[in-house]
């Protein structure tokens, strides 16, 4: 390598879990308990510009315009300690990363995070991914980033080893035209990080009946996604969401993620399916609710929410697709 940057950009895009990924077997190696499945979301991105350059001592990072220390930059020099060992490389590398989304809120920005630093960062030293090797590669840094790097419907095969743990689109994005009306209840920082959560999954006596169940309820997933069947969807996707945080709230220290809102705009959810809305419900580690709806009853949903609370914050997407490259080092001028 030169001592001039090798430089390479990428986007990807968050992800919503339809069946949940909580709990590791291997927490090291982020080898889920269970299997995923979860679509991209298509208007909330990350870009992340990653140059190797051998006259860095350290490797920086620079998240929304703000230069980070500590745990996170800690965190992305132990991914990038991975790549620098795949592409058989010592330099250190400057991330530059930014998200239209907020960060820390029960929207999966690690995952975004994570998939679009492992592209640019092995595009940049020059490796040659497929698409498998890459969703495994991501996947080190956070379990949900493996599901960003393939397009559309995605899933996650939990698997034994490194190498057969990664994720696959089941479904392009223009197959079904869901979409995610994001209900931002509290925009603020969640307070036990999902790293932390998977850690304490084992503690609740629910997470054995929960991983029992979770190839039934992957099947049902996949195949109400395959034949658009959205009755069979909603109940499964519920019913996932709802074991997921029974065993949060039920872990030593238990965790609860959910603020008096988000009941709220749940329970009204149900009330409104009930009145013939194609749309359900679904949280991650954080208190906003996640209404996946039918793309021609979206406005709806939309305005029924604001009836709810003038207060919340509503972004809304449709399935995205894979992580890319946008600058290829081919063309950075060194
Ligand atoms: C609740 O992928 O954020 O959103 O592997 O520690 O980075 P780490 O965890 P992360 O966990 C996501 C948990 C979830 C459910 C899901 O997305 O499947």
């Amino acid at each position: 390598m030169t001592s001039s940057p090798h430089r390479a950009s990428a986007r990807a895009h968050p992800n919503i879990a339809f069946i949940k990924y909580w709990g590791n077997t291997d927490n090291r190696l982020r080898l889920p308990a269970n299997g995923s499945i979860s679509m991209n979301l298509d208007s909330l991105c990350t870009e992340t510009t990653v140059s190797w350059d051998d006259t860095l001592v350290v490797d920086t990072l620079v998240l929304n315009g703000e230069l980070q220390t500590g745990q996170p930059l800690e965190r992305i020099t132990e991914h990038l300690d991975v790549i620098r060992q795949l592409a058989s490389i010592q330099a250190r590398a400057q991330v530059i990363s930014d998200s239209n989304f907020p960060i820390g809120a029960g929207i999966a920005s690690s995952a975004a995070a994570f998939a679009a630093l492992s592209l640019a960062a092995t595009r940049a030293a020059g490796l040659e991914l497929s698409e498998r090797e890459m969703s495994a590669l991501a996947r080190l840094g956070s379990g949900s980033a493996s599901r960003s790097i393939p397009g559309g419907f995605v899933q996650w095969y939990n698997g034994q080893t490194h190498e057969d743990s990664y994720a696959e689109s089941i479904a392009s994005t223009d197959h079904w035209h869901l979409v995610d009306v994001l209900a931002i209840v509290e925009p603020g920082h969640k307070r036990v990080v999902s790293s932390q959560g998977h850690q304490s999954a084992h503690t609740s006596d629910l997470q054995a009946a929960r991983i029992a169940g979770a190839s039934e309820r992957i099947a049902l997933c996949r195949r109400a996604i395959l034949e658009r069947d959205f009755p069979a969807f909603a109940r499964v996707v519920e019913h996932d969401s709802n074991l997921m945080h029974a065993v949060m709230m039920t872990s030593q220290p238990p965790l609860f993620y959910w603020a008096p809102l988000s009941l709220t705009v749940m329970e009204s959810i149900r009330e409104w399916r009930e009145n013939g809305l194609r749309v359900c419900y679904t949280l991650d580690a954080g208190p906003n609710v996640h209404c996946i709806c039918i793309g021609e009853d979206a406005d709806q949903v939309r305005s029924l929410l604001m009836t709810l609370s003038n207060t919340i914050e509503i972004r809304q997407s449709g399935p995205g697709g894979p992580a890319m490259v946008i600058i290829d080092p081919a063309q950075v001028k060194d």
